[in-house]
């Protein structure tokens, strides 16, 4: 299959990087698609139709109606804002599919590879060995990079960097989980890139006019990284982890067979579970009225994992299981869950969590478990609509005031957490009274954020408080 033959036609030479060996067609062809994302993707933000027909704030919030059950119908709840949605990744899912990264790779003529991976969990499962023969049977060179930790760092990513300067290669292959791809899809983005690859998240990502292709293997879902323009990354020297995101960075192939993931230990089923359940809460909670449609999607993944996060622990090679986790994973951060939603959804609660994950290495689902009810406790009585139709379309709570409905929705989120073995408390986490200024001062370096409430540094101590 040639993926990218419908845009062989356009200006090919105008597109190479001065001083990058030429590339074979296909190649090349890649990176006229990314100039095409590049136009496409400033297109996206300035289109009319998505700075005309807005509604104000009043319109678009739930203000002052009481009518907030979720109802039976798709009509009651329906403000669907104007919005421009694109994905380019392929995603090639199932069981026995990991060999198709090479005939992928094959087909846009790459002969040679940076093979990005972490420890020692590839190897155990089979999973290296099944990429490493396949590249080889079609003649692909795959220098290596291993190494790569959870909450992965910037110095991982200068590595890979200096690696493809120095030898440059035709794509980028993560083989792993989300830690992984991130530092895959930086490294990608870096190639090209004459500062230092930190500048990404410093607000530089604009700059990028090109990253090198991206062909993943994931081997554990949750963060959606393969189908998505996004990488989170830690500094240590300067106490921060953050994300950046561009059109770049979308995977061109993400070969996900969830099979390779039924030797996950159990904690990272967790985890990874709660990482999925928030991003689509993120949008639900946003203050944005919403629509029936696209609520609904949003209330099927949390109730899906609900189901099958404990089911995993019991039974942790339920492949369908494991497949629905996993599409699950992908469905809730692919970008489509915030259609027609007026803000996008609010990340605070990551935000919130990354703070934690830096300075104590909490992982990155349980710091959302502490977060996110914490969070979630500190504004709902500012507006509880949303939480009240939650509260009902997830747990069937149908008494009681938008209020009432609205805590007992947390609470039971809360237990849900619990039940299957995940903190709720920075207690839990042994993160001492003490340490929670110093937590609060790192995430209000980002202050002000959040949509559905702006956060201020006063606001985000409170949370944390909350959250002991
Ligand atoms: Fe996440």
């Amino acid at each position: 299959m040639i993926v990218y033959r419908p845009f062989l036609h356009d200006r090919k030479e105008a597109y190479l990087v001065e001083n990058y060996p030429k590339m074979l067609n296909d190649i090349e062809a890649f990176y006229i698609v990314q100039n095409r994302l590049l136009e496409f993707g400033k297109m996206a933000e300035n289109t009319p139709e998505n700075h005309g027909l807005k509604r104000t704030k009043s319109e678009r919030l739930y203000n002052g109606s009481r009518v907030s059950r979720h109802g039976s119908s798709f009509l009651e709840v329906a403000a669907v804002e104007n919005f421009t949605w694109w994905n380019p990744t392929i995603v090639i899912f199932g069981k026995n599919t990991i060999p198709q990264i090479a005939d992928q790779l094959a087909a846009v003529k790459a002969k040679s590879v940076l093979l990005v991976y972490g420890g020692k969990a590839i190897f155990k499962n089979g999973v290296y060995l099944q990429v490493t023969e396949a590249l080889t049977k079609k003649g692909i060179a795959f220098p290596e990079l291993g190494g790569v930790k959870s909450n992965p760092t910037i110095d991982k990513v200068r590595e890979g960097v200096a690696r493809v300067k120095a030898s440059p290669v035709d794509a980028v292959v993560p083989v792993g989980g989300g830690s992984v791809f991130d530092t895959a899809k930086t490294i990608a983005a870096g190639a090209f890139y004459k500062g230092d690859p930190w500048d990404f998240f410093e607000g530089k990502s604009s700059e990028l006019q090109r990253a090198l292709p991206i062909f993943g293997v994931l081997t554990a879902s949750a963060t959606a990284t393969e189908v998505n323009n996004i990488a989170v990354v830690s500094n240590p020297e300067k106490e921060a982890k953050t994300s950046f995101n561009s059109p770049f960075i979308f995977p061109c192939v993400s070969i996900v067979d969830p099979s390779v993931q039924t030797s996950l230990p159990e904690e990272q089923t967790v985890n990874g579970g709660i990482d999925i359940m928030a991003h689509a809460m993120e949008r639900l909670f946003d203050g944005a009225e919403g629509a029936g449609l696209m609520d609904a999607q949003g209330y099927a993944i949390v109730k899906s994992m609900m189901e099958l996060i404990p089911e995993l622990r019991m039974n942790p090679e339920n492949y369908d299981a494991r497949a629905q986790y996993a599409w699950a994973a992908s469905l809730a951060h692919n970008g489509s869950l915030s259609c027609g939603r007026g803000t996008k959804g609010d990340f605070s609660s990551h935000k919130l969590g990354h703070s934690l994950s830096l300075l104590f290495g909490v992982p990155h689902g349980a710091s959302l478990a502490v977060m996110m009810p914490a969070w979630a406790r500190y504004l709902y009585e500012s507006n509880p609509v949303p939480f009240a139709r939650f509260a009902e379309a997830v747990f069937g709570v149908e008494e009681g005031s938008d209020e009432e409905r609205a805590l007992e929705g947390i609470e039971r989120l809360e237990s849900f957490y619990r039940s299957i073995g995940a903190p709720t408390t920075l207690r839990e986490l042994k993160i001492g009274e003490a340490d929670i200024e110093r937590v609060a001062k790192n995430a209000a370096a980002f202050a002000p954020f959040g949509v559905f409430k702006s956060l201020t540094a006063d606001d985000i101590l409170e949370i944390y408080k909350l959250a002991y």
